[in-house]
């Protein structure tokens, strides 16, 4: 089959957080599994796009409302990721540092969709299913299905993947002549509770529709921003698939960003040259349990109380423990963040930004990672950890439930109810007390390790959704 993944991050072009591992691994495994998966994403301006060679595909003209716009498509020329990537450049939207955050972002993300509608439309053969990634590329189903410039396309399946239900890139009705000419009869298709709404449409349009694990697929019902009853009226073409892991990029024995490649035969002797790397570079006591969180720093991840769970756990323990944060996001929960370091000198420190390198080493130097999140769709960090040994402590809640078992439960990791300061707090405790049991914590890692969540099973899984 010939897949079009259309998505708005890919690792390692440009990544925001876990939208871009999924879609820098998924079609590698799909290629592997035989098929033809290709990503088209937007060329922004980064490290990826200087340093490697590209060849032009596509030379054209977009119009967004009024406005005509240059495009300019290339294709990577190598295909060293593993899969065909094409990045559409459109000058002045796309051409920009970040992937997203910009007062145009709506504009920004048209422009792209209908680029590559614009393109695609041209192509002599058609593709065998759309694949469409969150709300940047929710409009697509849409425009292929009601477009009549883009009729050429509209018996193409497409597949909508709901990483995350929070974000829905709505806007106002002002900006429909945005959207090239279609059936009016047909606008309330991207009509969600008084606005343009391009994850409802997706929702509405898309063919089939996938969350990103089982349990999110159920908790959307109840708890999806405004699109429960949506989500429920679509429930019939709706699965949940887990993400998995790439297992080539995130392997302990082979990872170079790490301080040292440990596999499981040297697992204990693996970590504990991590961690002293990791501790020594941040003025921390390799000899105490390491606690960590990695991720953005914003209340779906529970991080507004990453500030007093640290606070409180650090007093307890009297100084038997040891935090590490990496992550930005919400400023004030930054600047609260770094003001601890000051409280616990030696017990805690952080890392406001992003730093794909340090994530590495610290899901390998590490003892535990924390995932209080208040919503986790799938939740990839929890996956990173066990295979790298490093116990998750995670809310029951979306991913984190369908891929992380307690201890108590005879499994491997600390999990609890709510995303509180008190319940996070007792995990904590749970931790110190699983830590100084040696044996155990030994045997829990070498467990951990040896656990499956490649894309293996997912990829195929995506494939035969298709091919129902
Ligand atoms: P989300 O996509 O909701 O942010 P995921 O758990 O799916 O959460 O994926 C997050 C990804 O982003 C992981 O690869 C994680 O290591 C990475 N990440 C998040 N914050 C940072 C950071 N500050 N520095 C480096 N990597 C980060
Ligand atoms: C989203 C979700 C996260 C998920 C990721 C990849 O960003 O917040 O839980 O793992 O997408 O699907």
């Amino acid at each position: 089959m010939e897949i079009i993944h259309l998505s708005a991050e890919c690792y390692p072009i440009a990544k925001v957080g876990g939208l871009g591992d999924v879609v820098g691994a998924l079609p590698k495994y799909q290629n592997k599994l035989g098929h033809v998966a290709k990503v088209v994403m937007p060329a922004y301006q980064t490290k990826f796009l200087r340093e490697n060679e590209f060849e032009v595909v596509y030379d054209g003209w977009g119009k967004l409302g009024f406005q005509n716009f240059p495009v300019r498509i290339f294709r990577e020329k190598t295909n060293k990721l593993g899969f065909d990537v094409f990045l559409v450049h459109i000058a002045g939207l796309m051409d920009r540092e970040n992937v997203y955050g910009y007062g145009d972002d709506t504009e920004r993300f048209l422009a792209f969709q209908i680029a590559v509608l614009d393109w695609m439309a041209q192509w002599e053969h058609k593709p065998d299913v759309i694949h469409c990634h969150d709300h940047h590329t929710g409009l697509v189903p849409f425009m292929t299905a009601y477009c009549s410039q883009f009729r050429k396309l509209s018996s193409v399946p497409t597949v909508l993947t709901i990483h995350n239900g929070q974000y829905q890139g709505q806007f106002g009705w002002d900006k429909l002549h945005y959207i090239p000419p279609f059936d009016l009869w047909k606008a309330g298709q991207l009509e969600w509770q008084g606005a343009i709404n391009p994850l409802a449409a997706a929702i509405k349009c898309a063919w089939r529709v996938t969350t990103v694990s089982p349990s999110y697929l159920e908790e959307i019902r109840y708890n999806a921003n405004g699109l429960e009853s949506l989500l429920s009226q679509e429930r019939g073409k709706s699965v949940g698939i887990l993400n998995g892991i790439d297992n080539e990029v995130w392997d302990p024995s082979t990872d170079t960003m790490l301080y040292k490649p440990y596999g499981i035969k040297i697992l204990e002797a693996g970590k504990k040259a991590n961690k002293e790397a990791l501790c020594n570079v941040f003025n921390l006591d390799p000899e105490k349990p390491l606690f960590t969180f990695i991720g953005r720093l914003v209340g779906e991840k529970g991080a507004d109380l990453l500030p007093d769970i640290f606070y409180s756990a650090l007093l307890q323990s009297n100084g038997e423990m040891n935090v590490l944060v990496l992550g930005s996001g919400d400023p004030q929960v930054e600047g609260r963040l770094n003001h601890l370091k000051e409280a616990f000198p030696g017990n805690y420190n952080a890392y406001i930004g992003y730093n794909e390198q340090l994530s590495h080493q610290i899901y390998a130097g590490a003892d535990f990672l924390l995932m209080p999140s208040r919503v986790e769709p799938c939740g990839l960090n929890q996956m990173y950890a066990l295979r790298y040994g490093t116990i998750p402590i995670v809310r029951r809640i979306g991913g984190l439930k369908d891929t992380v078992i307690d201890i108590g439960d005879n499994g491997f990791g600390i999990c609890h109810d709510q995303t509180s300061v008190w319940d996070v707090g007792h995990a904590i405790d749970r931790a110190l007390e699983l830590y100084a049991d040696a044996k155990k914590v030994k045997e829990i890692r070498k467990f951990m390790m040896q656990l499956d969540h490649s894309w293996d099973k997912a990829a195929q899984q995506y494939i035969n959704l298709y091919q129902i």
